[in-house]
């Protein structure tokens, strides 16, 4: 049971020594309980500077391991629901990402060059950190991508593949030069795969991907001189359709910076869209259709309250030293081109 006094209590005592971050994508009410709300890398960045003890991440696990990754002395990194995992993520195994990788290594007799979107495990990222890649987010993918690809290595693309496709086009880099990995990470082309310039892994978020072009269609009909954006997860056929496509921190700025009296059609995960709308009554937010992500869902403000009495060991989220150490080299060199 959630009880608002106790919670008021709680972190009223603990003070300056607690930092609660919220993803985008929580229940409102969890949103509201989070001292910053933000996507999945603004929030472990405010983690890594942060000078709390106690960090709480309201979000999946990816993100509550990026931040420990990033954490320093001292710093301990809590999820309300620790089991809270992204299918995207768990579609790139450590172990078929190495099987990959080494097959394309013999394959051209010289490494990959990873480039491995947030949305995956830490030990992926460290797998990427200790090879010279890196890691990229949906607002930088772009960008990353262009750095990776003038590097001189073929490019390997974990983990979503609509995010690697919308980027690559972007890019204007020929579909001649790119290959993609079956789901499991196999190379089923040895031919294409030895001499592509880009390799993309086959994961993909059933939240984003259940986004289709009719929908788009159906809101401009229904929603006459609207705008539609859309998160890069989304298939390339919908984001061909929708006005603009933007990473979570995107979207956010396009729904502020719409303006009075427009109407913004978002094709992103459905409490984040469904919280903008009821934040900006001046203009109409609306989902392209209601995608959930259960992930997210799983956490609630009970299971924030019980984390904070007494930050359980078995709440807490940790990664192997060697781990977070490669992780933080694959996630500062991102951070190198961004800053
Ligand atoms: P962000 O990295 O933009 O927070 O997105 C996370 C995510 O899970 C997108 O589906
Ligand atoms: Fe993972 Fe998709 Fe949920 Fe994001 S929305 S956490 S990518 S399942």
């Amino acid at each position: 049971m959630f009880d608002q006094t106790e919670f008021n209590n709680i972190r009223r005592k603990i003070g300056k020594d607690l930092l609660i971050l919220a993803h985008h994508y929580q229940r409102p009410d969890v949103v509201a309980l989070g001292d910053k709300i933000g996507d999945s890398l603004a929030l472990s960045r405010e983690a890594a500077e942060s000078t709390a003890k106690y960090i709480v991440f309201a979000g999946v696990r990816f993100m509550g391991e990026t931040a420990a990754a990033l954490a320093g002395p001292g710093q301990s990194v809590y999820m309300p629901e620790p089991m809270a995992g992204c299918p995207l993520a768990d579609m790139a195994p450590f172990e078929d990402v190495k099987q990959a990788f080494d097959t394309l290594t013999t394959l051209r007799g010289e490494q990959p060059l990873i480039v491995t979107y947030v949305n995956t495990n830490a030990d992926v990222k460290a797998l990427a950190g200790a090879t010279g890649g890196i890691v990229c987010t949906s607002g930088n993918a772009v960008n990353v991508l262009k750095w990776a690809m003038k590097q001189g290595r073929q490019v390997m693309f974990v983990s979503d593949q609509n995010l690697g496709t919308n980027a690559a086009r972007v890019l204007g880099i020929n579909p001649g030069e790119i290959t993609k990995l079956s789901v499991t990470g196999q190379v089923e082309n040895e031919k294409a795969a030895a001499s592509a310039r880009l390799v993309l892994w086959n994961g993909y978020c059933h939240v984003h991907t259940f986004f289709r072009p009719e929908m788009v269609a159906r809101a401009r009909e229904q929603y006459p001189g609207c705008k539609v954006i859309v998160h890069p997860e989304a298939p390339r056929e919908v984001v061909d359709l929708a006005d603009e496509w933007g990473s979570t921190a995107g979207i956010v700025k396009f729904i502020e910076q719409a303006g009075p009296g427009a109407t913004v059609v978002v094709g992103t995960e459905v409490n984040m869209v469904t919280r903008f709308a009821q934040n900006y009554k001046d203009r109409r937010v609306v989902p392209l259709a209601p995608s959930l992500c259960p992930n997210m869902w799983s956490t609630t403000r009970s299971k924030l309250l019980s984390v904070i009495r007494d930050f359980p060991e078995n709440k807490r989220i940790t990664v192997p030293a060697d781990v977070a150490r490669n992780a933080r080299q694959a996630l500062q060199r991102m951070f190198d081109i961004q800053d």
